[in-house]
């Protein structure tokens, strides 16, 4: 070896041994402080198969997951989606596989355009468009676009527990208006920011799923539209409204999105790919008047989705295939949903009060006589595994003891009928 290579080793060996410094090191001093406020993961993953925190497992040898909102595994469009993908390669790939910019492919960006100016009955531009890692990762840039630590966000509650997790994120806090009611709940958003005011501070945000809720199932009618429209316009809150399930309903469409009664003023809506086609194709929007969407732009550091996907996605939905694939999903998700509470009605008359949902993934059920926690242990035991309801809290079970939420997208029509009985022997061991 001659002089200056061992020089070289040398200043290698001693790099190596400096490193060293940091095994066994308690990063705990180092880490932000939203990461060190945070719990270990989110619930959404705990739909991951081995990522289970707050959701139940199971030994059983026929598991039934009621677990998370997760589109029914035999019937994603896997030749579709590879028709598409073969499709780009073979004639994009230079551009497929390069880096796509901030706003994400325009050629998608116009399908979305025209799909939601037809699906919502209004006028829609590419520009009003910005492509995000599902919708998880639009809500995660509205949060950095308009939110600073201690701002105060108004969420329903329940809630979908991968945004208020988002929120807290964001050191923001949060306010919780109860869903409750639907024909009340403007009055109570209002109430809250009439008393968040008069503390001499404000609400910036509102989060709201109005559209076959998660966990809830539940869609807000147009009047309460129309009225949290108006509160929300008198405080100065921006809406964000997530449309995740809005395209899943079982007869008829929901009432006309937020954004399209404030023709788009204050509204900037969130919608995915994820419920619609599959959760693994991490594409999603945000849809937004002009100036919006190129302040959200600004903050965007993570250099755009990937155009690759982007690109098939487009083919896939431009073509209209989604279309037929949607129609599918709703008569398959309206037979799960009869399926299920049939059998809950059957099984389960004493032990379970919910409302029937008129679309989404979604039973949400009160527990009569056993608390939500003792119900979801049991079971687990009988194979069945779904999420109790403090999950969707901020305040988690300080808030709520009696609700589990059950997702009918994801096991088979068989296994669905079978929850009625296998609850009702949880309950028994329970309650009698
Ligand atoms: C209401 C709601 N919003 C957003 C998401 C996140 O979905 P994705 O990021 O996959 O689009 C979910 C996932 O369950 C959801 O239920």
């Amino acid at each position: 070896m001659g002089e200056s290579a061992m020089a070289q080793a040398q200043t290698r060996t001693r790099a190596a041994e400096a490193a060293q410094s940091w095994e066994g090191h308690d990063i705990s001093d180092l880490l932000s402080k939203s990461a060190a406020v945070m719990p270990a993961i989110s619930a959404t993953e705990a739909g991951t198969p081995g990522r289970s925190i707050s959701f139940m497992t199971t030994e059983h040898e026929k598991p039934i997951n009621l677990g998370g909102g997760i589109p029914d595994p035999d019937t994603l469009p896997v030749s579709g989606l590879q028709a598409a993908f073969d499709s780009v390669l073979a004639t994009n790939p230079t551009e497929a596989l390069r880096y796509g910019g901030v706003f994400g492919f325009d050629d998608l960006r116009k399908v979305l355009a025209d799909r939601q100016g037809r699906i919502q009955g209004i006028t829609l531009e590419m520009d009003n468009f910005l492509l995000t890692h599902g919708s998880a990762g639009g809500i995660d840039t509205i949060c950095d676009t308009f939110l600073n630590p201690d701002d105060i966000v108004i969420a329903e509650q329940p809630n979908f527990a991968g945004s208020l997790r988002t929120i807290r994120g964001h050191l923001c806090e949060i306010i919780e208006a109860e869903l409750g009611d639907d024909g009340d709940f403007a009055a109570r958003v209002d109430a809250a920011a009439n008393k968040v005011e008069a503390s001499g501070k404000r609400v910036k945000l509102l989060y709201t799923v109005p559209d076959y809720h998660n966990p809830t199932g539940a869609t807000m009618t147009l009047a309460t539209r129309e009225a949290l429209i108006e509160v929300c316009a008198k405080h100065h809150i921006l809406i964000m409204e997530d449309m995740a399930y809005t395209e899943i309903f079982f007869d008829e469409p929901p009432p006309p999105s937020l954004y399209a009664v404030a023709d788009g003023h204050g509204v900037i809506q969130i919608g995915t790919f994820s419920k619609i086609i599959a959760t693994g194709l991490r594409v999603g929007w945000i849809q937004a008047k002009i100036p919006v969407i190129e302040s959200v732009a600004r903050v965007r550091y993570d250099m755009g989705g990937s155009p690759l996907l982007h690109r098939a996605i487009a083919k896939y939905v431009g073509s209209g295939e989604v279309e037929t694939h949607l129609d599918g999903m709703r008569d398959l998700y309206r037979q799960k949903c009869e399926t299920l509470v049939a059998s809950l009605q059957e099984y389960c008359e004493p032990y379970l009060r919910f409302e029937v949902p008129d679309g989404g993934f979604f039973i949400w059920a009160e527990c009569i006589g056993a608390s939500a926690q003792d119900v979801a242990r049991e079971a687990a035991i009988e194979g069945v595994t779904f999420a109790a309801g403090s999950n969707f809290f901020a305040k988690r079970e300080e808030s709520d003891t009696s609700h589990i939420r059950m997702a009918l997208s994801f096991a088979t029509i068989d296994e669905l009928a079978q929850v009625g009985p296998r609850l009702r022997d949880a309950f028994h061991r329970i309650v009698d």
